[in-house]
């Protein structure tokens, strides 16, 4: 059984998706098909989409809640304790018997880039009918985050819920499909996605800016409020049905150690400013969310390395 918050308790930040142990190997490069190479240091974080954007939204200030499934083990026990220390509630988050809490394996490179595998375990149980019984706190909250690291069915229920509430929705297509259910555009005031997934998406090539623009014009063509697609270290493009022209935001240049983790510290980053300021332009809080991201990468891990309010520049808020 979930358990029941209070009828008054309204949040920012409602994100409807993944848990993961991340189990990460530091190695001098990605090995390639069929090699075995030798890392040089290994540790376990909290990890997981959906909860990675909880997390950075709770660091910055936002009032969050996770709605989630995790396994009634460890890594379970373990999690629930990690949303409780970042003052995450976890009155959604429910432990079951029937699979073990979804496991990420990342390798990091020495460039700070990586290669990452899921399993998804209890992540794929967080069913329609458990998203139900927070609706009253989804209907009330105001922004809501959806990935696709759990049904999408259930992702795009969370979404439809949402919208048929006048709450503000960010869909994050990670990790991409290439058959998308339509209603997902149609469903996501911000659609926000990186350039391998705008890719796949799309069938267009995004390397460049100039190319962004013209996959973001195609996302937004299918019908959704907005769509940013993060770069990198080239920052972002940003596109809006009210002003359809496409802007790059650029990032400030900084050195990354490690990049794991950085598009859902942008998300994170994005629901809160959505949520905190909800008159700010897009094209802003896409340009204040690259700079938390920005200091994300400057550090090893996940969670470990996002920014709490305090470690970042007053002028961001
Ligand atoms: O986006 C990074 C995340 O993807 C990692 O934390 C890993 O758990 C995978 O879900």
């Amino acid at each position: 059984m979930m358990s029941p918050i209070m009828t008054e308790e309204a949040f920012d930040v409602i994100v409807v998706g993944s848990c993961m142990t991340d189990l990460v190997s530091q190695a001098s490069r990605l090995p390639k098909e069929g090699e075995t190479i030798h890392g040089h240091n290994f540790f376990i974080g909290f990890g997981g989409k959906g909860a990675n954007q909880c997390i950075q939204a709770a660091r910055l200030g936002a009032k969050t809640a996770m709605v989630a499934k995790v396994g009634k083990d460890f890594f379970g026990d373990n999690y629930i304790q990690n949303f409780k220390d970042n003052s995450v509630h976890t009155g959604f988050v429910e432990q079951t018997p029937d699979a073990a809490t979804g496991v990420a394996s990342i390798i990091v490179n020495d460039a700070g880039q990586n290669a990452i595998v899921i399993v998804a375990g209890a992540n794929m149980l967080l069913s329609v009918e458990k998203l139900q019984e927070a609706l009253p706190a989804v209907s009330r909250t105001k922004v809501l985050v959806c990935q696709l690291e759990i049904s999408p069915q259930t992702s795009l229920q969370a979404l439809r819920m949402a919208q048929e509430n006048k709450v503000k929705t960010i869909f994050n297509p990670a990790p991409a499909i290439p058959d998308l259910d339509p209603d997902f555009y149609r469903f996501s005031d911000v659609f926000c996605c990186n350039e391998s997934e705008a890719e796949l998406l799309t069938g267009l090539s995004v390397n460049k800016v100039e190319e962004a623009h013209q996959a973001g014009r195609e996302l937004l063509r299918r019908g959704c409020g907005a769509v940013i697609i993060t770069l990198g270290a080239q920052g972002c493009v940003v596109l809006d049905v009210q002003d359809p022209s496409s802007k790059h935001v650029p990032t400030p240049a900084v050195t990354a150690v490690d990049t794991t983790g950085a598009g859902d510290s942008f998300i994170g980053a994005l629901a809160f400013y959505m949520a905190h300021y909800p008159t700010m332009q897009l094209e802003e809080a896409a340009r204040r969310a690259g700079q938390v991201a920005g200091a994300s990468v400057q550090a090893m891990g996940t969670q470990t390395s996002f920014p709490h309010r305090q470690d970042l520049a007053a002028q961001l808020f």
